[in-house]
């Protein structure tokens, strides 16, 4: 008896597997048509060119669905109203100057040929101003054009990278600094946290870039996921907003208990 049922056993048991293997076959086939179907209806619907990248395997961000381009990249963590409820707007980074404490001690963190230095010397009138650049060139140019502040005290240029170069002062010895270096996730989070180290306790922190994605050189910026994420962990809000034509705004944050008035 129980050498006949054996095999039927085993027989009862592959058709089942068969048909289980089937199955997903068939699930697995379903699902790519469609996958292939929407692919096709979205192609169908792009330009020439966008359909030639496509076709030579040659596909850029413009090409690729909507799905798949907020796929790339997740949302920064949302603030919450305290956050922000204070934050005055301006009508540029220029303006914004103005909430910088004036006769402080600041840092401009990436600082390039110095333009933006120039401004922040003459709204916030610094004791003392740090520029920051890891380019030999652009070091030698400011040093150059700020050599009557350099003579007279005022400007201190260093050459190096803007975490080393933050790290290198006494901790809590900058009343602001202002953060336009590397712009990715990972650079405005080093710098962020270094800026973080150098002020004082009731200082200030600005931002050049809070961006997503930089129309200007096409490439994703990482300075709002960096700024939410340090908000959130060391409860700061935003006090400034600096607005930018295309969109590469700037913020001023503060230690929410350090801002003016009662935090909630
Ligand atoms: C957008 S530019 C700064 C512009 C300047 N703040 C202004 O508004 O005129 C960025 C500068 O940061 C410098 N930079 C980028 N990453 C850096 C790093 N890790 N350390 C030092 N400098 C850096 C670049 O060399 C460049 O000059």
């Amino acid at each position: 008896m129980s050498r006949v049922s054996e095999p039927v056993g085993r027989a009862r048991a592959a058709v089942l597997r068969a048909g289980s293997l089937l199955r997903k076959v068939r699930r697995r086939l379903r699902r790519s048509a469609r996958r292939g179907q929407r692919r096709w209806l979205f192609f169908r619907k792009q330009p020439a060119r966008s359909k030639l990248r496509i076709l030579l395997g040659l596909k850029a961000l413009e090409d690729l669905p909507m799905a798949a381009r907020n796929a790339l990249w997740p949302l920064p963590a949302p603030l919450a109203a305290q956050h922000v409820r204070r934050a005055r707007l301006f009508e540029n980074r220029v303006a914004l100057l103005e909430m910088f404490p004036t006769g402080a001690v600041g840092a401009e963190m990436g600082c390039h040929k110095g333009n933006f230095s120039a401004h922040i010397l003459d709204v916030t009138a610094p004791r003392k101003l740090h520029l920051i650049d890891y380019e030999a060139a652009f070091v030698a140019e400011v040093r150059e054009r700020y050599a009557k502040e350099i003579d007279a005290g005022v400007v201190e240029v260093h050459h190096g990278d803007t975490v080393a170069s933050v790290d290198a002062l006494p901790a809590g010895s900058l009343d602001w600094a202002y953060i336009d270096g590397d712009h990715s996730c990972r650079g405005a989070r080093r710098d962020l946290a270094a800026a973080h180290r150098a002020v004082k306790p009731d200082g200030w922190i600005g931002l050049n870039d809070y961006v997503f994605f930089n129309p200007e050189d096409m490439g994703k910026y990482g300075v709002v996921e960096a700024v939410h994420e340090f908000c959130l962990e060391h409860d700061w809000e935003i006090l400034g907003f600096g607005l930018a034509g295309r969109g590469q705004h700037d913020v001023l944050l503060r230690r929410r208990e350090a801002a003016d008035g009662p935090a909630d």
